[in-house]
């Protein structure tokens, strides 16, 4: 028996006016106990998304709402345990999981409002 395809949704992240340069904020799409959750960063007028997951052994990367970048704003960071991650690339540059890269997530912006798309894992 196959399992029926999980829907590509879109979800509007709000307006990149509203975030802060740099700034994050989170998403979830879809519904249920697996929605897909994500951040978005705003770093001057380009926006960044991932899967909120660090490489390391999974756990989300904030433990504060909306809070995902070191204390300069220049780097994402793991709260668990230090995982350092390229904003532009996703890319874990210090910590226990170098080499690795946070999963991108599609986005598009319309009118200056954040869309980010795809599907919740189950
Ligand atoms: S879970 Fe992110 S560094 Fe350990």
């Amino acid at each position: 028996m196959t399992q029926p395809e999980v829907p590509l949704l879109e979800v509007a992240v709000g307006s990149i006016d509203e975030l802060e340069d740099p700034g994050c904020r989170e998403f979830s799409i879809g519904e249920g106990d697996w929605p897909l959750r994500g951040f978005v960063v705003r770093q001057g007028n380009a926006v960044f998304a991932y899967q909120n997951n660090c490489m390391h052994v999974g756990h989300p990367l904030n433990y504060k709402p909306d809070s995902f970048l070191t204390k300069d704003g220049s780097q994402i960071i793991c709260a668990s345990h230090g995982a350092v991650y390229d904003i532009e690339s996703g890319q874990c540059t210090a910590g226990p999981c170098r080499g690795k890269s946070l999963r991108k997530v599609e986005i598009e912006i319309r009118d200056r409002v954040i869309y980010a798309r795809g599907r919740a894992l189950r």
